[in-house]
């Protein structure tokens, strides 16, 4: 596991984009991982930046996203089929056709959940999976559990992910109360795997992450087992975990 700590969201978001620039750049077919959420915003920033000075290709890459909350129209503006087109597809040269995001609009639980593994496997596996963590230590909506769960499932949202989420709502009362999610084992099969954190309110995930056991009640803890990790983290984000 390589960890960065660098100064502040910032310096976290030009670092990442950069480890994903140079995987396109290495890999101009990779199939890239893709989170939502604040996190990754500002990274995605460098990518579009890049990508319209010319710097970046995106034309062979595909793209599959993390999650998608069900029950919600594609078009809305809290779909993350939408904050993905807003924040990165619309401004670089991906193919409309190659980016891939769990149909948030589909009931068929098991049917979403199977097509999107079967996507993945089809594609080759994610060979660089980008990650934000939640405060309760969730990666994916992959909540707190008494297990890993294996492959892409829906799962039901704790409060405290619905809370911290709804400030992307009207009210609490809207937020969809379950997502589909890829599983830990999809995650964990990713060959690459790029978690980033920054803020306290992200300190004490981040201590149990990566000081505390290796356990379910702490999903984002699994990546410790991972062969490719790297973390890049704020000063702030790790005011627990980086001073013990
Ligand atoms: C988003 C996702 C979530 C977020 C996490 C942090 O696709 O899978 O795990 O990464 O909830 O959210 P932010 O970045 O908004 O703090």
């Amino acid at each position: 596991m390589k960890v960065y700590i660098v100064k502040d969201y910032h310096e976290m978001s030009k670092k990442a984009a950069s480890i994903i620039a140079v995987q396109a750049a290495m890999d101009p077919d990779s199939v890239l991982g893709l989170a939502t959420g604040s996190t990754p915003v500002g990274a995605y920033e460098y990518l579009r930046k890049w990508s319209e000075e010319g710097t970046l290709d995106f034309s062979g890459i595909r793209t599959v996203n993390l999650d998608e909350y069900k029950g919600i129209a594609k078009e809305s503006d809290q779909s993350y089929y939408h904050f993905m087109r807003e924040n990165l597809f619309d401004h670089i040269n991906v193919k409309e056709e190659n980016t891939y995001i769990p149909d948030g609009e589909k009931e068929d639980i098991d049917a979403v959940c199977r097509d999107y593994e079967a996507l993945i496997r089809k594609l080759g596996g994610v060979d660089l999976q980008l990650l934000g963590i939640g405060r309760n230590g969730h990666i994916g909506f992959n909540e707190p559990s008494e297990t890993f769960p294996g492959e892409c499932h829906c799962v039901d949202l704790a409060e405290s992910t619905i809370e911290a989420n709804k400030r992307f709502f009207e009210s609490a009362e809207d937020v969809p109360r379950q997502a589909y999610t890829m599983g830990i084992g999809t995650i964990m099969n990713a060959k690459k795997i790029l978690l980033l954190a920054s803020g306290e309110d992200k300190a004490e995930a981040m201590y149990q992450t990566m000081c505390g056991p290796i356990t379910p009640r702490v999903p984002a803890s699994v990546l410790r087992l991972h062969r490719d990790v790297t973390i890049i983290a704020d000063e702030a984000a790790m005011a627990k975990a980086g001073t013990r």
